[in-house]
């Protein structure tokens, strides 16, 4: 056999305990990965405990209020943890990564003093040398720096890749040049850019040649994508999806998350002919009111998302679609919102995500007069999830009777089961021999429960 390409730790290094806490989307999951990648050379083993941590990493989220908020609240608990350790003569290094780090910056200290580094998510390759240098007193990155962290990460073992599961995060683009006007993307991730074609191939046969089969490629625009390849030439997503069904062990490739102005005819029409690419796509409209798009800033109307979806399932009738809803932004009416309502019947999705508008500073729609109560927020919430949950659980019943090839992912919670996923990222439970982990077998599905389905074993895919 030959030897895993495990970063060997020198022998003097230190072993101590990191403990990740991510929040907010999946490239923060995705860079949460990475965080303890560049850092398993320096010793630092991942650990489910926060109380036996020696590095403490909170990977924040600043979509939302709440979002933010919860940050702090969770600071205090660590702050606690710190101190108990302290006066056990332990250390506890406490470190505030994510989007809440790059847009609040040193006003972190202020506010809990426990915590000794910030961290924006262009600067987390920096942490080793940060953690070196904190007697120097520099505690904070925040700028975006000029070189490509992704070339500055250690590469995981592919024993860390196969803890990791199945099915992995691979991010190709980050950043965002759209601002729409209650966002805080582009101000927290940075202008929109695709990372070069031999980067992310080589890092996508790194994960599938440690067990992965099923790779969801992340950007805040992933549609956008217009990576280099090694001659120079730009690639767009179709052509890079097309590039990587050729890894041979990749069985399935989605993507994440979509703008409909970005959806062009060649990304359409792979959803046709590429038989690795999911007939899944999540593609967020935030509102079906013209007037409210238009203060978001989308740059697009209710029709022409609607004309889109109709060319989307042209070419791939069985797509299962998804979206995000903002309610209550800025000046929605009850009309507004009916419009939204609307939209989603029109549609039919197989789910989607549904806020309430938050206030975020320094973005346009918190400047914006006739903020909507919050019992108004609450309640369009409520009557949103309503019909979403129906269409949900319709969509859900519909696979009922049907057979769909299942890419089994891990046990099940029963004994006995397996657990994975279906085309339309339903979730799917059988009776079955834990040897199709890792394959895609048939499956007649007989059940819909609440959030997943269950079914009977047909027969393996060749
Ligand atoms: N890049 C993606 C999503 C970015 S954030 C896109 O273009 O759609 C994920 C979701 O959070 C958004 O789709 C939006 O629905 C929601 N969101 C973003 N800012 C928000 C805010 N200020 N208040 C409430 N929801 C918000
Ligand atoms: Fe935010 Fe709009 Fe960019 Fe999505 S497209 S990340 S919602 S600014
Ligand atoms: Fe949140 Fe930043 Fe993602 S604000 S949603 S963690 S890009």
């Amino acid at each position: 056999m030959s030897t895993p390409t495990s970063v060997q730790t020198d022998q003097k290094t230190e072993r101590r305990k990191l403990f990740i806490k991510s929040y907010g989307c999946q490239m923060n999951a995705y860079d949460a990965t990475r965080m303890a990648d560049v850092l398993a050379p320096e010793g630092y083993e991942e650990t489910t405990d926060v109380a036996e941590a020696d590095l403490v990493v909170l990977n924040t989220c600043h979509i939302r209020e709440r979002a933010a908020e919860k940050v702090f609240s969770e600071l205090g608990k660590v702050r606690v943890l710190k101190e108990e350790r302290a006066a056990r003569g332990l250390d506890m290094k406490i470190a505030v990564a994510g989007c809440v780090a790059q847009a609040e910056g040193a006003e972190i200290f202020r506010r809990q003093k426990a915590v000794d580094l910030v961290l924006g998510p262009q600067s987390y390759h920096r942490l080793p040398d940060m953690l070196r240098n904190l007697s120097n007193g520099s505690r904070i990155e925040t700028e975006f720096p000029a070189e490509d962290k992704f070339d500055h990460l250690a590469a995981p073992s592919r024993e860390k890749v196969a803890s990791r599961g199945l099915s992995a995060f691979l991010t190709i683009q980050e950043g965002c040049d759209k601002f729409c006007t209650f966002c805080v993307v582009p101000y927290t991730r940075g202008a929109e850019t695709s990372r070069p074609i031999e980067k992310i191939l080589g890092e996508a046969r790194h994960l599938v040649s440690a067990g992965v089969r099923e790779l969801t490629l992340l950007g805040q625009n992933v549609n956008a994508f217009h990576g280099l390849d090694e001659k120079g030439n730009t690639i767009s997503l179709a052509q890079l999806t097309a590039r990587m069904a050729d890894i041979p062990g990749l069985l399935r490739i989605r993507y994440m998350t979509s703008h409909p102005n970005d959806m062009g005819q060649d990304l359409i029409d792979a959803h046709a002919h590429q038989p690795a690419l999911m007939p899944f796509l999540h593609l967020p409209v935030q509102s079906g009111s013209d007037r409210i798009l238009r203060d978001m800033n989308r740059k697009h109307t209710a029709r022409d998302y609607l004309n889109l979806i109709k060319r989307v399932r042209r070419a791939r009738p069985d797509i299962a679609l998804s979206s995000d809803f903002i309610v209550g932004f800025p000046g929605e009416t009850e009309e507004d919102f009916q419009g939204t309502l609307d939209l989603i019947a029109a549609v039919n999705f197989s789910s989607s995500y549904f806020f309430k508008y938050s206030m975020r500073p320094g973005t346009p729609g918190a400047e914006m007069e006739e903020q909507v109560p919050e019992e108004i927020k609450s309640e369009r919430l409520r009557r949103l999830q309503d019909l979403v949950d129906g269409q949900r659980h319709a969509y859900n019943d519909a696979s009922i009777g049907k057979v769909v090839p299942i890419l089994f992912e891990k046990k099940g919670r029963d004994p006995g089961q397996i657990a994975g996923k279906s085309p339309y990222l339903q979730a799917v439970q059988v009776q079955g021999p834990d040897l199709l982990i890792g394959r895609v077998a048939d499956v007649l599905i007989t059940e819909a429960l609440t959030n997943s389905l269950r079914g009977t074993l047909v027969g393996e895919q060749s």
